[in-house]
């Protein structure tokens, strides 16, 4: 089996994962975009069970982008109402598995009702301890960006910061993710080999995985052969083959 090929003592510690293809799933299939949303947190679900199994410390989702605001409206009313449905749903699972929830984004921009829903989740489940499930939602990296440049400059002229201490550390801290470890390895499903504005920041480092496979169908193999061709990379952070060595 291929998940006995993987190397428990070199698992990413922070994987995450851009959720990508929900909506040429259902087209392939004839189905409404809805139904690919729907299935697509199929996924999540054996996804984030595997993934606390497995051993990983931290596994970060995106879920909803900055400019996934932009689509039309029908569309992000659904997006929503899986999400909320998820959370609800969900509960139990993270409790069962010591699973502490978090998010990152622009939260104030969710609907009520999500908003509360999260909310509600990330406080029962705060002190687990097995793995942090993150969240991206309503998540922009160069918000993120901008937003840090603007609290950092305030703080500098309040004083409360000299300019000669700003260094990655400091960053860091004003990040929206400034609990959680650099991302060891990103995946993206569907076959698109972009970004598309995800932790800009905090991917400096981590090695890029790319499948076809679209998001509903991703299954825990799939992710059994990312983890392995992560595995089978060497990871030099600059320095040669024979320093790490
Ligand atoms: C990912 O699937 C889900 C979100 C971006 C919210 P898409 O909805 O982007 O699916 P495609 O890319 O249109 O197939
Ligand atoms: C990225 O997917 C955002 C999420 C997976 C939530 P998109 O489908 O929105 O990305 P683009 O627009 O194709 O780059
Ligand atoms: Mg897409």
């Amino acid at each position: 089996m291929l998940k006995d090929k993987i190397n428990t003592d070199n698992l990413p510690n922070h994987l995450a994962i851009i959720m990508d293809g929900n909506g040429r799933w259902a087209k392939q299939k004839g189905f409404l975009r809805a139904l690919g949303h729907e299935s697509g947190s199929k996924s999540v679900k054996k996804i984030i069970k595997e993934c606390s199994d497995l051993g990983i410390g931290f596994l970060t989702l995106y879920a909803f982008s900055t400019e996934n605001w932009n689509r039309p409206k029908l569309e992000v009313d659904t997006l929503m109402k899986v999400l909320i449905n998820s959370l609800k749903k969900e509960l139990p699972t993270l409790l069962e598995n010591n699973i502490r929830m978090n998010a990152i984004g622009n939260l104030e921009k969710l609907p009520k009702n999500a908003q509360k829903e999260l909310q509600d989740v990330i406080n029962k489940t705060k002190d687990n301890t097995k793995m942090t499930l993150t969240l991206a939602l309503s998540y922009g990296s160069r918000e993120e960006i901008v937003n840090l440049v603007k609290i950092i400059s305030e703080k500098v002229k309040n004083n409360i910061i000299s300019i000669d201490t700003i260094d990655d550390s400091i960053i860091n801290e004003h990040l929206y993710t400034h609990n959680l470890p650099d991302v060891d390895l990103l995946i993206r499903t569907s076959g698109e080999h972009r970004i598309s504005n995800f932790l800009l920041w905090q991917i400096a480092y981590a090695e890029l995985y790319f499948t076809d496979v679209l998001w509903p169908d991703f299954k825990q193999k799939d992710l059994h052969e990312a983890i392995i061709s992560y595995q089978k990379r060497e990871r030099r952070f600059g320095k040669t083959s024979e320093q790490i060595k």
